[in-house]
């Protein structure tokens, strides 16, 4: 049976067809399941001409907006897409398949986007792109990549708790040892859950101490064997729990001594989303490795992993070849979003918009329904808790629904389903009009307000 709501008879029907053409494994579980027929700016319209205020993103993807004209326009030129005629027949463009091939839009985005990450603090080792058709698969490369360095490195360090994706080996390092079918080369180390799980108790000192000791029986265990050390920034998909920069300071020293690779997963997080275009500089680390993805194409699918350029020179011909990487119009999406970060003031924005979101999410902690809120930069989670007779799952789900539905003056807000069971993600595009944002954290607060 296909969720419906009311008043929607043509998003409804949509929502039907769905059900029956495609298996309900594509999409994770939402009560809204949104029909989204056109989106702009910070905003989607449903086929009916209702506007929903994005609050996501998309999945943190749409970070300068969505569809800008700027943008938009600078893609199309770079593709020599911009002077299509109206006549039969073909048009000089850049191709759309450059397999075994080059492509001059391909070299300038691998140019421009090592000269931007080689520019920040800590993007030192950021010497090569090796693009990705999925973050999965950009999680995949850098694991290789990792493992061809040395024979018999074969084991590889993950934080408990983290979202890589879910195909191959991103999958085996996402997740926890007690999920079914672990890879046997895969060890989990722990990530500070529990002192950060409040704005308060992050801003309280850390005791690495058992941390640093999980990596030491570990290296005691295993020795040279281990290869590298995955993390990120920060746990997104395991509910928004923002770690101390300290902790992220101890993975890369033990790194470091250890001679391991420290690799960094910053799909969710780069462009912008934690403050600083990558989250290595707002977390004051060096990594070896940088997997990218979500915001770097502002809605045009294209990951990549980028790092030293010794480690992927490990890899020989075709081992990290595949029919979609370095699409031109990937690379093309990366180029115009490089465009509007280093020409336009997106990062002050954030910044602004930043404020708003905590200023306005803290005051949600009052609510009975609402027990914690996390996060930093553009990229929060707020926690539900059981009401009444309702779990606090059921409750994530009924928030995400209410805001969909919208208040008595129609104003709606788009939110995806629930992270971690019971944690509702916000993140705006980085670019929504302040203004704006704080009339919709109203309205969400109204409707939190009425979940008690
Ligand atoms: C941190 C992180 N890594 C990897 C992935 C996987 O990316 P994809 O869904 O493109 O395979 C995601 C997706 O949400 C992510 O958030």
């Amino acid at each position: 049976m296909s969720i419906t709501h009311q008043n929607e008879p043509a998003s409804n029907e949509l929502r039907e067809t769905l059900t029956s053409t495609e298996p309900n494994c594509l999409r994770t579980m939402t009560t809204s399941m949104a029909v989204l027929s056109k989106s702009a700016g910070s905003y989607h319209f449903t086929p009916e001409g209702r506007k929903l205020a994005d609050f996501t993103s998309g999945v943190l993807v749409a970070n300068i907006g969505h569809n800008p004209k700027r943008w938009w326009k600078k893609v199309w030129k770079l593709m020599s897409l911009d002077d299509i005629d109206d006549g039969d027949g073909y048009h000089e463009g850049v191709t759309l398949t450059s397999y075994n091939a080059v492509t001059p839009v391909e070299m300038e985005a691998n140019r421009r986007l090592l000269a931007n990450m080689q520019a920040q603090p800590g993007g030192k080792r950021m010497e090569q792109v090796l693009w990705a058709a999925s973050g999965s698969e950009a999680i995949q490369k850098g694991l290789w990549a990792s493992m061809a360095r040395r024979e018999g490195q074969d084991i590889i360090l993950a934080t408990r708790g983290g979202f890589h994706g879910k195909k191959g080996l991103a999958g085996a390092v996402t997740g926890s040892e007690t999920d079914s079918e672990r890879d046997p080369r895969v060890r989990f180390i722990s990530f500070p859950k529990e002192e950060c799980s409040t704005l308060q108790k992050r801003k309280e000192p850390i005791d690495l101490a058992p941390y640093r000791a999980e990596l030491e029986a570990l290296k005691e265990e295993f020795g040279d064997r281990i290869c590298c050390l995955i993390t990120e920034p920060y746990l997104g998909g395991g509910g928004s729990y923002h770690p101390h920069k300290e902790y992220m300071q101890m993975l890369e020293s033990f790194c470091r001594e250890n001679d391991i690779i420290f690799i960094l997963d910053e799909i969710q997080a780069n462009f912008g989303r934690t403050g600083s275009m990558y989250a290595f500089t707002e977390y004051g680390v060096e990594p070896d490795l940088v997997a990218l993805g979500k915001g770097m194409g502002n809605g045009i699918p294209v990951d990549a992993i980028v790092g030293r350029s010794d480690l992927f020179g490990a890899m020989g011909y075709g081992a990290g070849s595949d029919t979609w990487s370095a699409h031109p119009l990937g690379c093309a999406s990366v180029i115009a979003t490089l465009d509007e970060f280093e020409q336009t003031d997106v990062m002050e924005q954030a910044a602004g918009l930043s404020k708003i979101i905590e200023e306005s999410l803290v005051r949600l902690c009052e609510l009975p329904a609402i027990s914690a809120v996390r996060g930093e930069g553009t990229v929060w989670g707020i926690e539900c808790t059981a009401v009444g007779e309702h779990s606090a799952e059921e409750v994530a789900h009924e928030l995400v629904r209410r805001c969909y539905v919208g208040n008595d003056e129609g104003k709606a807000i788009h939110l995806l389903g629930p992270l971690a069971g019971k944690v509702v993600r916000i993140a705006p595009p980085l670019t929504m009009d302040h203004g704006e944002a704080r009339d919709y954290f109203q309205v969400l607060h109204e409707i939190a307000a009425g979940l008690s």
